[in-house]
Parts: structure tokens; sequence; C-alpha cells
């Protein structure tokens, strides 16, 4: 009969009985997704006591061989414990003997849980990267296919200036690619090995903390102790990082679900559902359920954060309800992001219609009043005639229409109020407003070629050739600055993977020397 049978772990033998509290007190659960990380930092440690001569090598290749079979066995075969520290601990001596009990010499559960977070969150997050990359490409794909596909922009919801679907959907990619920025820079900081902090204040046995670090793949030390058991900063500042992806793909929902709704793009069936009872609703659920992922992961991060305030130096058990927060978020928001870009790569847009809509509001309004002032006309006093001719257009319209009789404003006013009316001024209405305001006819200050090409919203976005603007030309510049960017850090994302997957190696060819 094992320790296992009798249910009794090591640790709680003598100190600890459980009792009413013991299901409370317990993250054996939620440990499970680190159990290989605890296997690995337990590997590292005891190959690390080996060479240090603070453990017998015969003793090493015990323990080593039983990790291998805990391993095996997986964390469903664990006894019942505290945590999974403790588990795979029992699991070990009851292989071992009491022999096994070396394995936690010169160590805590707290520098050895900081270690299994730090190392599980390398793993997530690279996952995480990986997946913003692939939307990535995937937008720049749909963007390289839509740079002529004219669609209205808007401002306060307003149709304010035409310009493409790239240009609107690069707009994305560039705050993914800030998005991917951070969150490898939280990598950075995540992969540093708090593993020899023991407790919180450091251990007289001749450790080599930085052998450790290198044998589980992590870049450097949280060199102070205390610091080492303490800190979950690199938690709070990934979850930060997820919900700002969060943010960003809620804005992108969010555009989306309101051009489904106008007709401007058409969701692929299997993003969309439709209604229990209304036959004919197509529903663009995936989207919205993309937004409302933003409220996991900012919850995630008020949770965190509200944990962590206040806590005393050095470990806290507190600590133990502070990582499900981080993994809430980063889970939350890989699926989303990945569900965000098969929905965009799969939806169909709808030309004709964004084309008609583009000049909705006089939206080329800003690109007459730049083509005056092109001119040599002073850019406000073009505002002024551009504005007069949109005030004339609505005021002809609400002449003619019976149910704006009503609007006194008409003629007085210098805006352009012409967001409920759908159409753009004749170069009549322009010529009028410029006599009126220049004193000139307007065909002095420009010829009509132009003017129409600014009245029309294709020829509008022609002309806003700026860097960083939707003409055709700058956006293919961009795409090219886009795709450099995007596969800098895709080399970033592969040297993590490679520089974990060397410690791996690493740790297997040292453990394998000792079984
Ligand atoms: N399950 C614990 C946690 O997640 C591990 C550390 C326990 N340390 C302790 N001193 N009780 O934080």
């Amino acid at each position: 009969m094992t320790a296992h049978d009798d249910d009794e772990s090591v640790i709680r033998r003598e100190r600890f009985s459980g009792g009413p509290a013991r299901e409370f007190l317990s993250s054996l659960a939620a440990d499970e997704r680190i159990f290989a990380a605890d296997l690995a930092v337990d590997q590292a440690h005891v190959v690390m006591l080996t060479e240090q001569g603070i453990i017998s090598e015969e003793d090493a290749g015990a323990i080593l061989s039983a990790l291998a079979d805990v391993e095996s066995a997986g964390h469903e075969a664990l006894a019942d414990g505290e945590d999974v520290h403790e588990a795979i601990e029992t699991a070990v001596i009851d292989r071992v003997g009491p022999a096994g009990g070396r394995m936690h010499t010169a160590r805590s559960r707290n520098d050895e849980v900081a270690a299994c977070l730090r190392y599980r969150l390398r793993e997530d997050i690279l996952t995480t990267v990986e997946t913003v990359l692939a939307a990535r490409g995937v937008f720049l794909d749909v963007a390289a296919e839509h740079s002529e596909t004219i669609m209205p922009g808007y401002t306060h919801l307003q149709p304010a200036q035409p310009t493409t679907v790239a240009h609107w959907l690069c707009s994305y990619e560039s705050a993914l690619a800030r998005d991917t920025e951070r969150l490898l820079s939280a990598y950075e900081r995540i992969n540093q090995s708090p593993l020899g902090g023991a407790a919180f204040a450091g251990t007289p046995f001749d450790i080599d903390r930085e052998r450790t670090a290198e044998l589980l793949g992590f870049d450097g030390l949280v060199e102070n102790a205390i610091d080492a058991a303490s800190a979950r900063d690199f938690l709070v500042e990934t979850t930060a990082a997820t919900t700002t992806l969060a943010t960003t793909l809620s804005g992108l929902a969010e555009d989306v679900i309101l051009f489904a709704n106008r007709g401007y793009l058409d969701l692929a069936d299997e993003y969309a559902s439709t209604s229990s009872i209304m036959p004919q609703k197509k529903n663009p659920d995936t989207l919205e359920l993309v937004r409302g992922r933003t409220g996991d992961t900012t919850g995630a991060l008020n949770g965190l954060l509200t944990t962590l305030k206040g806590l005393p130096r050095a470990y806290n058990r507190d600590l133990q309800r502070a990582t499900h927060h981080a993994w809430d978020a980063i889970d939350s928001v890989t699926e989303a992001t990945d569900v965000a870009a098969g929905a965009v790569s799969t939806a169909e847009w709808n030309e004709s219609k964004l084309a008609a809509s583009a000049g909705e509001g006089f939206s080329t309004a800003t690109g007459v009043a730049d083509l005056l002032a092109r001119a040599g006309v002073p850019f406000r006093t073009a505002h002024e005639v551009v504005a007069r001719a949109g005030s004339q257009y609505k005021k002809k319209t609400n002449d003619t229409s019976m149910t704006k009789a009503n609007d006194t404003s008409v003629g007085e006013t210098n805006d352009v109020a012409t967001a409920e009316t759908n159409d753009t001024p004749t170069v009549e209405m322009l010529a009028a407003a410029a006599e009126t305001v220049l004193d000139e006819p307007l065909s002095t200050v420009v010829d009509s070629a132009a003017l129409e090409q600014a009245l029309n919203p294709a020829g509008s976005v022609s002309t806003r050739d700026s860097r960083g603007g939707p003409a055709p030309p700058a956006m293919t510049a961009h795409l090219e600055r886009a795709h450099q960017t995007l596969d800098d850090h895709r080399q970033t994302l592969v040297a993590s993977h490679e520089a974990l997957e060397d410690a791996h190696q690493k740790r297997q060819q040292e453990v394998s020397s000792y079984v």
C-alpha cells in the first residue's frame, strides 16, 4: 500500500489535515494547466542539485524516473492535495521512498509556483502571438484585394470622407501590430527565472540559479528572492496586453456588425447565426461575441489588480487567486482573435453598395475644399465655399420636400449639415457659392475636370496619397511596410519557440544521463 492509497499526502501527513477548508485551500484542479510546467521545473531543479553535489546521482536517477512515471500517469492520477507541487512531490515519494523528499531541497513552493506560471504563460503568450500574426496575415491579404474598393469612412458614425476597405482594415492590422509588440515585450519580462529564491530568503545550499534558468529556457533571473516569490506584475502586464488586444478586436467587431447591418458586407453563414423564431434573420453573433470577450479580459484585469493590490511581501495565498484571471483572459482573447480573422476573411464585400454609399452625406466635401485650397484659396475660405454649397443643396432638397418644410436653419448656417441628406451639391451650386464667397467665378480657380474628380468618391480617394492615406499607391507602400513588420514579428516568434525547444532538448539530455 502506498501513501497514495490511504489518501495522505507527504506534506500534509503531520501538519495539514485538510478539514472543512480542504477544497477551499486546494488549487489542484486548476493546476492542471501547470502540470507539465511543474515537471519541467522539478527536472531542472534536480539536475542542478545533482550537478552541485547537493543530492547524489543515484537519488537523482530515482527521482527523475519517478517524475517520468508521474508524467505518463497524468495530472488526473495525482492524489488529492493542496496543489500540484505538493501532489507531484507526494507521488515521487510514493515511488522512490524517503529519498524522493530530497527533490524539495533548496526551494519552496513559492519560487516553484512562480517558475511554473512563467513557464506556462510563455507558451500561452506565444500561442496568442501566433494567432494574432495569422489574423494580421489574413487582414493584409484581404486589404491587398480591396485596395481599390471604395467605402464610406465615418467620424461620429456620420459619413465623413470616402476611403477604401484596405485602408479601413489596415487600420486594425496596424493596431494588432502594436498589440503584438506589447505581448512580445511582456514575454521578455515573463521569461526570467524566480527559481532558487526559495521561500523568499534564499537558501544556504550552494545552488546555481543560472543553471536552472538555462535548463528551463529562461533568459535571466528575477534576482531578489523576495521579488521572485512575490512578483505577479508579469501576469498584470500580460493581461493588460490581452485586454488591449481584446479592445482592438471589439472595435473591429463593432465596425463589421455595422457594415453587415448596412449591407456593405455579407458574413459567411458559418460566422453568422439565425433566430429561433424569425426565419429571415442572419445575425452577426460571432462578432458580437468577439466584442463581448472584452468584458472577460477587462474583468480579468480588474480581478487581478484587485487581488494584488496592497499584498504585503512576500508570499500570501491570495496569489493563488490571481493566476486564473490571466489564464481566462489569454484564452478568451486568443479564441476571439481566431474567430475575428475567420469572419473577416470569409466575408463578401458588396462593392457596388459600398461605392453607392461612399459619397453619402456629401462625404467628398473635404476633398473639394482641399482642391480649392491647392489652387491658392485659403483653406478656411475654401471650407466656407463648400459649406455654403452644401447648405444650398440641402435648402433645395428641403424646399421641394413637404416633410422638411419647417427647417429654418437652412441657408443661415455655414455648417455642411447634410448628414441626413444623401447627396452632393452640383457643380452649379458650388459655382454659385464660389461667386458669393470668392467674388470670382469658380472656373478661374479650378478646372471642371478636377472638380468632377474631387466630387467623385473614387477620385477623391485617389488624390489622398499622403503617407498613410487611402490612395492605392500609398496603400501599396503601406502594405509593403506592414508585411515587413509582420515578418519581423514572425521571426521573433520563431526564435522564441526555438529557444524553448533548445532548452527542452538540453534538459531531456541531462535527465536521460541520470535515468
Ligand atoms: N498553490 C499555490 C499558489 O498557486 C502554490 C504556492 C503555495 N505556497 C504556500 N506557501 N502555501 O500560489
